[in-house]
């Protein structure tokens, strides 16, 4: 399973990147806005810090629009990948990008049919939200697996990434599942790799040790 950062602010990459963790990273106009600097500023920053696929959001909603948006951020590095909305403009300006090579990143997929739309019309990947969906009451662990079903059955080269990722449960269900991609804050991230019985562990190990030591040069 590729890990990719679902955050623009720099200091998070870092951290991530020096865990080695880091396969890529997604931004969305929220988390750029929270930044308070522009998009290009902060996308060259993070295309310098990863070497992976950086996803960048258009914020057009008509597809001449989307379309012009999506070649202009697909000049600024070869690693970015074009965020595009499931709508219906989206999906037309996708069809014309795709066949262009632009690498795009469906986003805000809430139901399998859409990812079914998705795939056809040439999406790299799709990014179905399951923490917005339990948000509702829906089990959004079934979403991952009938699109993992869907793009098997019909040999889509399509990757599911699972974005809106709230906790490490939704990591552990999805990669059980064979999910391509998670993206996730860096809490999360830093979740994965605690667990309080290697912390209990570790303190056992070196006080042992301490007391050997004192033993041996007494
Ligand atoms: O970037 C898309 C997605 O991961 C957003 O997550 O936490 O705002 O639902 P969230």
């Amino acid at each position: 399973m590729k890990f990719f950062l679902d955050t623009a602010n720099i200091e998070e990459i870092r951290k991530g990147v020096s865990l080695g963790l880091v396969d890529g990273v997604t931004t969305n106009p929220s988390l750029l806005a929270k930044e308070g600097r522009s998009l290009e500023e902060v996308a060259r920053e993070i295309l310098d810090l990863v070497d992976g696929p950086v996803s960048l959001e258009v914020v057009s909603t008509q597809s001449d629009e989307i379309i012009s948006e999506a070649r202009q951020l697909a000049k600024i590095h070869k690693n970015v990948m074009v965020k595009i909305p499931m709508i219906s403009e989206g999906l037309k300006a996708l069809h014309v990008v795709a066949q262009e090579g632009i690498s795009v990143n469906v986003t805000l997929i809430f139901s399998a049919t859409q990812a079914l739309l998705a795939a056809k019309n040439g999406a790299a990947i799709v990014s179905p939200f399951v923490g917005r969906l339990d948000d509702i009451g829906t089990d959004s662990m079934d979403l991952i697996s009938d699109i993992l079903t869907i793009y098997d059955n019909y040999e889509f080269p399509t990757e599911v990434l699972v974005a809106s990722v709230r906790h490490p449960v939704h990591i552990l269900e999805t990669a059980r599942m064979g999910a391509h991609i998670a993206t996730m804050p860096l809490k999360v991230m830093e979740q994965l790799l605690k667990h309080p019985l290697t912390d209990i562990g570790l303190e056992k190990f070196l006080a042992d040790w301490e007391k050997q030591k004192q033993l041996v040069s007494s």
